[in-house]
């Protein structure tokens, strides 16, 4: 197979033709239907309009102890799914993050930007923090400014991701507006993207939680790597909600998460779906959403599984994505050495 990654042009920022996308899954664990609705589902019809970049965020994960041959395998595998999903390496950049040592780099000078009271007040540091309370280590806390770095290096234009990162886009826009105030117009001021209906999937077995591969119990999220009957038995076990009509409501959180994941598979729209299901059960419903799943991960899996068998492949995409990113990421740090007050980096 021949890898392609440069189809459309990059902007130095200042040609600004089309509009640059970047997002990024952590490698991890499993990715769940959640990462899949919220986010890599909708990176792939953005590779339409925009110049898009996806990185695989292996930096991100050792925020929370990994075992390091299961992330050097889920690092692979997220790389897999990225393409099995639908993501084109011969029209987006793809890459891995450790690869492309600008992000650490940038992290370190944004550091100096960041104050220790707005990341005191990142939800998923206070979460995370609560979570594995043994090991509240400062890449938990300072975890958004390297996640700035990664956003402000290429330009971003626009971050698609689930409602949960929303935050940290924020601050990243935060961040840039306060260096660009202080050295001029250096960082593009980049945009939260998130869809409707997935933005935010919730566990199958506790429905006001977010649906999450951390969780202890499995019937709780579905896996892109779920054969069909696994995915139908949770659906089926999902917990719904007193009464019986297939109808959103503000005390309905399992119903209005099967209608939403339902409508993320399918396309349609709540109320269609409502008008769809008008005088059937839960059981019934369970079952639909569950099929709508099945058909939508189906050729995901099997096309991660091929991708697995050519390693090859993989690692060629990988290296190529890392030597176009670079080339990218260096100019923007390249940019701010140079504002800050370092001596430019000798070149050979
Ligand atoms: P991560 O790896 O936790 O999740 C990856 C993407 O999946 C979305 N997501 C969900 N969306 C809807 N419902 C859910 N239950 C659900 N669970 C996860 C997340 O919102 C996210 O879009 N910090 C990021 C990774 C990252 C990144 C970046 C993203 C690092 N640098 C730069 C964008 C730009 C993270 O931990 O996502």
């Amino acid at each position: 197979m021949e890898v392609q990654q440069t189809a459309a042009p990059i902007r130095g920022a200042e040609e600004a033709k089309q509009k640059i996308v970047f997002s990024g899954v952590q490698p991890s664990g499993k990715l769940t239907l959640g990462n899949y609705l919220g986010a890599i589902g909708n990176w792939v019809g953005m590779q339409q309009d925009y110049r898009c970049i996806f990185s695989v965020m292996n930096l991100h994960s050792i925020t929370v102890r990994q075992d390091p041959a299961a992330l050097r395998r889920q690092t692979l595998e997220v790389l897999a799914q990225y393409i099995a999903c639908g993501i084109d390496p011969a029209k987006s950049l793809l890459f891995i993050q450790g690869h492309v040592s600008a992000h650490a780099e940038l992290a370190w000078i944004l550091n100096c930007y960041t104050m220790f009271g707005e990341l005191s007040r990142m939800t998923q540091f206070k979460d995370k923090s609560k979570q594995h309370a043994d090991n509240v280590n400062a890449g938990l806390f300072t975890y958004p400014v390297l996640m700035a770095a990664d956003i402000l290096l290429y330009h971003t234009d626009l971050v698609p991701v689930g409602q949960d990162q929303k935050q940290h886009v924020e601050i990243a826009r935060d961040i840039a507006e306060r260096f660009n105030g202080v050295y001029g117009d250096v960082f593009t001021i980049p945009e939260p993207m998130i869809v409707r209906s997935g933005a935010k999937i919730m566990s199958l077995a506790d429905p006001t939680k977010k649906m999450s591969k951390s969780d202890p119990n499995q019937n709780a999220y579905v896996l892109l790597t779920d054969k069909p009957e696994d995915i139908l038995r949770k659906f089926k076990r999902a917990v719904t909600d007193s009464g019986s009509e297939i109808r959103r409501g503000e005390d309905k959180p399992g119903v209005n998460n099967l209608i939403n994941i339902y409508c993320a598979a399918t396309g349609s729209t709540p109320e269609q779906v409502e008008q769809q299901f008008v005088g059937k059960g839960y059981g019934d419903f369970k079952m639909a959403v569950g099929e709508a799943v099945v058909e939508v991960l189906r050729p995901v899996r099997e096309k991660t599984e091929d991708l697995l068998k050519n390693k090859d492949y993989l690692e060629q995409v990988y290296t190529e994505g890392a030597f176009q990113a670079a080339r990218l990421a260096d100019r923007t740090l390249e940019k701010v050495y140079k504002k800050v007050g370092f001596l430019a980096k000798p070149k050979r």
